[in-house]
C-alpha cells in the first residue's frame, strides 16, 4: 500500500494527535503517502482531505484535541453518505484508512471494511469502553485530570469537614470513576455497572463519620447520576454539608499524559505496519502492554468488560 488516509472521528481524546504524528512519521519512512481526512467522516464525503508531510504534524504531540477536527456525522449512518465516502476515497486513490475514535467511529471503520476500503481502528476515547483492548488513548490523561480535580477538591473538603461529588464522565462505563476513585482515594465510586441505592450511600456516610472520617470526596460516573441532584439528597438525609462539582468537558483537554503520548505512538505505528503489509479490517489495541490487532467485526462484537477484581479492592481500601 502507498497511499493512505487518516481520520479522528467522534469525540476527542488526549493522544490522538501523537497518533497522527506517528503514523504520518512512520507512514512517510516507510515510503507512503499519508492524508488527512478533516472533521470525521464528513471529511471523506466532502473531500476535505489534505496531504500530510513531516512538517505537519511538528509540535502537536503535546497537543490535545485533534489537528484534522473531529465531527458526529450521522449521514455517514445511511447508506447514501456511506455511497459518497466511498467514492471520494477511490477518487483520491486512497488505497487504506485509518479510523481514531470510539465504539461508534468503529461502526464507520467496520462498514468501510465491509465495502472493501481496508481500514484499521485506533481505539481514541477517553471513556475505555472499548472491551478488546485493554486502554484506550485518552483515558490516562482524563483520568488525571479527574485525579487533580479530586485532589484540589479533597484539600478544601477536609479543612470544611465537608462531603464533594465529582461527576465525572462515563455514560456506560464507569472506568474513570473507578480508576481516578481508587488513585484519590475515593470514600465511594459510583457507576453504571454497579446498583447503589441513597439509602445506602447514607448509611455509609454515618458509618465513615463514626470511624472517624469527618469529610470524604464520592466520584460519580455520569452515567450512574447526577451530581447536584445526589448532592441535595444527601444534604437533606445526612448531617454531613455536601457539595457538587461537575468535571464536563474538561476531561477531554489538556495535553495528553506520557503513558497517552507513548500510547499514541504505539498504536499509529502498528496502524500503518498494517496497512503496509496490505492488512486491513483490523483495529489495534493493547493486552498485558503488547500491541495487538484483533479483526474489527470480532472486536466491535464483544461484551462490555468490567473489572470486577478492581472494584473489590476500590471498596475496601476505602473504607
Ligand atoms: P465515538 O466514536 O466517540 O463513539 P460516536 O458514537 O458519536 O462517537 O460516532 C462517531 C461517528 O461514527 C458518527 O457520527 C458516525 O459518523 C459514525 N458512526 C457511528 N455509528 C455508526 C454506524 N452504526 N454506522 C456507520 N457509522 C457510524
Ligand atoms: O465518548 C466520550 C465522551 O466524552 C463521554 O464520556 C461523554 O458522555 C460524551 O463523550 C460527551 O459527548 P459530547 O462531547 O457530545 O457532549
Amino acid at each position: 500500500m502507498k497511499k493512505i488516509g487518516i481520520v479522528t472521528s467522534g469525540g476527542d481524546a488526549p493522544g490522538m494527535n501523537a497518533a497522527i504524528r506517528a503514523a504520518v512519521r512512520y507512514g512517510i519512512y516507510l515510503g507512503m503517502e499519508v492524508y488527512g481526512i478533516e472533521r470525521g467522516y464528513t471529511g471523506l464525503i466532502n473531500d476535505t482531505i489534505e496531504p500530510l508531510n513531516m512538517r505537519s504534524v511538528s509540535d502537536i504531540i503535546q497537543r490535545g484535541g485533534t489537528i484534522l477536527k473531529t465531527a458526529r456525522c450521522p449521514e455517514f449512518k445511511e447508506k447514501e453518505g456511506q455511497d459518497k465516502a466511498i467514492e471520494i476515497i477511490k477518487k483520491r486513490g486512497l488505497e487504506g484508512i485509518i479510523v481514531i475514535g470510539g465504539d461508534g467511529s468503529f461502526m464507520g471503520a467496520k462498514i468501510l471494511s465491509e465495502r472493501g476500503i481496508p481500514t484499521i481502528g485506533i481505539p481514541g476515547t477517553i471513556d475505555n469502553d472499548l472491551p478488546y483492548t485493554d486502554f484506550t488513548l485518552g483515558f490516562d490523561t482524563a483520568c488525571n485530570t479527574a485525579l487533580d480535580a479530586i485532589n484540589k477538591l479533597r484539600d478544601t473538603m477536609t479543612s470544611h469537614e465537608r462531603v464533594s461529588i465529582v461527576e465525572v464522565m462515563g455514560r456506560h462505563c464507569g472506568d474513570i470513576a473507578l480508576y481516578a476513585g481508587i488513585a484519590g482515594g475515593a470514600e465511594m465510586i459510583l457507576i453504571p455497572e454497579k446498583k447503589f441505592t441513597i439509602n445506602g450511600i447514607c448509611q455509609k456516610l454515618v458509618n465513615s463519620y463514626d470511624s472517624g472520617k469527618k469529610s470524604g470526596i464520592i466520584v460519580l460516573a455520569e452515567g450512574a447520576g447526577h451530581a447536584e441532584d445526589l448532592a441535595r439528597e444527601l444534604s437533606e438525609r445526612t448531617n454531613f454539608v455536601v457539595k457538587a462539582t461537575v468535571l464536563g468537558h474538561i476531561q477531554r483537554g489538556g495535553g495528553p499524559s506520557m503513558v497517552d503520548r507513548i500510547l499514541g505512538t504505539r498504536y499509529g505505528v502498528h496502524a500503518v505496519e498494517l496497512l503496509k503489509e496490505d492488512i486491513g479490517n483490523r483495529v489495534v489495541g493493547i493486552k498485558n502492554n503488547k500491541i495487538i490487532d484483533m479483526d474489527i467485526v470480532k472486536a466491535v462484537s464483544m461484551k462490555r468488560k468490567f473489572d470486577q477484581n478492581l472494584y473489590n479492592i476500590a471498596q475496601i481500601v476505602s473504607l
